[in-house]
């Protein structure tokens, strides 16, 4: 321990991967994963189905065994301990709570099994109830409840013994979009209320980006990419995080003689950070695509108008080059007058930095 700190300044809930492996039969559901998380954080792993996120959760929870590789709570070893022993807080998408218990009673059910005083079980529900404004349902069944609700219960019972960690399977899966919005930043606020370290599985990469701390990007078992959310979608590491992670244009240049040519050989002028003679992609958000009237901007990528779609905040605008390729703006409707029409001649640009090369 550092001079200065007594030990109830020293956060617990680190929880580092090295190296973890899990197959299933000859296919490989987890590979190479290595991941240190500090107390206190909210991490996501985020990955199409079947990506492996479930898979690495429940290894971390003691479902399941690693081939090979080691997890570590707080510097302990936990890889081959039996999951009652970790003392993590697990919540799956499928929330089961007991049908025949009261909210109460399904969120003392974990304190109960832990044999602990009456007294001690009732302050603890009732505090833990109140954190996540349930007080009021304390004696309703299950089915008296909405999904939203139960699910509340759910992260209530696994909050109760007060574990240093809280890992969660798609918790809000199986709920309509407006409750999941509502929900995850309910979550939030209760990780910033409690700080306990949130370990959140998911393939919704908005509720990834507006929960997380760090998201991990996860695709055929491995991790390819793992940052601040501002960082994936700004700075993504390969074609897959790009395009996995929000709407991208995805636009083939090649530099040549320190000229940055765009898939017709337009000059793009800036160089984008590119500097031997070298062929990329570069990543472009459809947010960050102008288009102007084809006299304004001599420079850029040539073509014309070929959709747009009205979508409430703003509107799509497609784009084919003269050479094929389909291009995606997002204008914001602030003001009607500046959207060109269907059938115009544009010329589509960007700012070099909200650019990102992927040399691939
Ligand atoms: N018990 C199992 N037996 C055999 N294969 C399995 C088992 N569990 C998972 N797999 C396989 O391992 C891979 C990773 O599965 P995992 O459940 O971790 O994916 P996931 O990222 O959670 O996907 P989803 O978003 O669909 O929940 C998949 O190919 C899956 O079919
Ligand atoms: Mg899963």
């Amino acid at each position: 321990m550092k001079a200065g700190l007594t030990s109830a300044d020293v956060k617990t809930g680190g929880i580092v991967l090295n190296s973890l492996h899990k197959r299933y039969g000859r296919a490989t559901a987890v590979d190479s994963v290595s991941l240190t998380i500090s107390p206190g954080e909210f991490v996501s792993l985020l990955g199409p189905s079947g990506s492996g996120k479930t898979t690495t959760l429940m290894m971390i929870a003691g479902f399941e065994l690693p081939d090979s590789g080691q997890i570590l709570l707080d510097d302990k070893d936990i890889t081959r301990l039996p999951p009652h022993r970790r003392e993590l807080g697990v919540i799956f998408q499928n929330y089961a709570l007991f049908p025949h218990m009261t909210v109460a009673e399904n969120v003392a059910y974990p304190l109960r099994m832990r044999r602990m005083p009456k007294a001690e079980i009732e302050t603890r529900v009732h505090r833990v109830l109140d954190q996540v404004h349930l007080t009021a349902l304390a004696s309703r069944y299950p089915h008296q409840m909405s999904g939203g609700q139960q699910q509340r219960v759910a992260i209530a019972r696994a909050m109760v013994f007060e574990p240093p960690v809280l890992l969660l399977d798609e918790p809000l899966g199986a709920l309509d979009r407006k409750l999941r919005q509502h929900l995850r930043n309910e979550i939030r606020t209760l990780h910033k209320e409690v700080g306990k370290t949130m370990i959140y599985v998911t393939h919704d990469q908005d509720e990834a980006l507006a929960m997380s701390d760090r998201i991990a990007v996860m695709h055929e078992g491995r991790i390819r990419q793992v940052c601040a959310p501002q960082d994936i979608y700004r700075r993504p590491a390969d074609l897959f995080v790009a395009s996995f992670v929000g709407e991208v244009n995805l636009i083939p240049v090649k530099l040549r003689s320190g000229v940055l040519q765009g898939p017709g050989g337009e000059d793009l002028a800036a160089a984008h950070g590119l500097e031997a003679d070298m062929d990329a992609t570069l990543c472009v958000r459809p947010e960050h695509l102008r288009l102007d009237k084809a006299v304004a901007n001599p420079r850029g990528v040539q073509g014309r108008i070929v959709d747009m779609t009205f979508i409430g905040d703003a509107t799509i605008v497609e784009f084919r080059t003269e050479y094929g390729l389909q291009l995606m703006s997002k204008v914001l409707n602030v003001s009607a007058e500046t959207l060109p029409g269907i059938g115009d001649a544009c010329v589509a640009s960007w700012v070099a930095n909200d650019a990102s090369v992927l040399k691939e």
